[in-house]
């Protein structure tokens, strides 16, 4: 019952970097986008953080054609049939999965196979309702970046079978290495929960003219020992995902906190999503 052979759906900033998880520890993987060029933009991403990895002697570079060999860019969602587990790593827009969720769940072979959500919000009981094979479906959430961050949170519904969670919960531990832990299906799950609202909290303290978005990340740099200020984390998980995330988790819970304030919902409006689009509270080289 060993997961030999994935597949992830999106190859954004989270699917390319799950992708690349995956085949590293060996597994073969099918990569799908939406289109050819989104497809192959995501190999692009993964060679060069293979490359990265590469540089600093991580792996070396015979590791490096192997893992991109294991890995296969696609438009295709037709090429998942063959797969044991889908990770689905779309956009956080609730409608883009639950099509993308009617759809694999009729294209997997596998009775046993498993589809996945790296959802951060939406609520997992939707996305195996309209699968067809709710009791195979959960969430499992990576971190960004993913093939650095350790922790995932592994996410049965109320429709989840105790077996699907068992058999995730190996994947991640034996074949990925990774640390799980474990969430209710509660928009946010354990680390967005407590995050996202200290997320929103600086953007509000920025737009109120309160600090400069500099002597905000420093003060939680320095003053707390954060690696990385709360703007400069916004900019590295992408504007319009926290956005998304906090409109998931205001309309799960009326909690204020959870509202994304009108300068998040402007920049975004503006195509200025943080590093993925070259600028958001800082500017990136694209
Ligand atoms: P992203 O915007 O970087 O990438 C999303 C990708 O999905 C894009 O490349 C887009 O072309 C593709 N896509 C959209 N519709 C598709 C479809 N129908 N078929 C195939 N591909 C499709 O977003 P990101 O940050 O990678 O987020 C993806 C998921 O991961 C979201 O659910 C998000 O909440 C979650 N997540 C994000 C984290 C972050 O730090 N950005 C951390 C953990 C989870």
């Amino acid at each position: 019952m060993t997961i030999e052979r994935m597949g992830v759906i999106g190859g954004g900033l989270m699917g390319s970097g799950i992708a690349e998880v995956n085949a590293r520890a060996g597994l073969d993987v099918v990569l799908v986008e939406i289109s050819d060029e989104a497809a192959d933009a995501a190999r692009g991403r993964i060679e060069g953080s293979l490359r990265k990895a590469e540089q600093r002697g991580k792996i070396t570079a015979d590791d490096l054609a192997t893992t991109l060999n294991r890995i296969h860019p696609t438009s295709d969602l037709g090429a998942l049939a063959d797969r044991q587990l889908v990770v689905e790593a779309a956009s956080e827009n609730e409608q883009v999965k639950l099509d993308l969720f009617t759809k694999v769940g009729s294209i997997l072979d596998d009775d046993d196979a498993i589809l996945a959500s790296n959802t951060s919000s939406i609520p997992i009981v939707k996305l195996g309702a309209v699968s067809g094979r709710a009791n195979h479906v959960m969430g499992v959430h990576f971190f960004n970046p993913a093939p650095v961050m350790k922790l995932v949170e592994l996410i049965p519904s109320l429709t989840t079978a105790p077996a699907t969670l068992d058999r995730m919960r190996s994947y991640v531990t034996d074949s990925l290495g990774k640390r799980p832990i474990d969430a209710t299906d509660r928009a946010g799950f354990i680390v967005n929960s407590l995050l996202v609202p200290y997320l929103l909290s600086a953007i509000r303290m920025y737009e109120a003219g309160y600090a400069s978005a500099e002597d905000i990340d420093q003060g939680m740099v320095l003053g707390c020992g954060h690696p990385m200020g709360p703007l400069a984390l916004s900019d590295l998980i992408g504007l319009d995902t926290i956005q998304a995330i906090g409109e998931s988790m205001y309309e799960e819970f009326k909690e204020p906190l959870y509202s994304p304030p009108p300068l998040l919902d402007r920049m975004v409006d503006a195509g200025l999503l943080g590093k993925k689009s070259g600028q958001g509270f800082y500017p990136y080289d694209s």
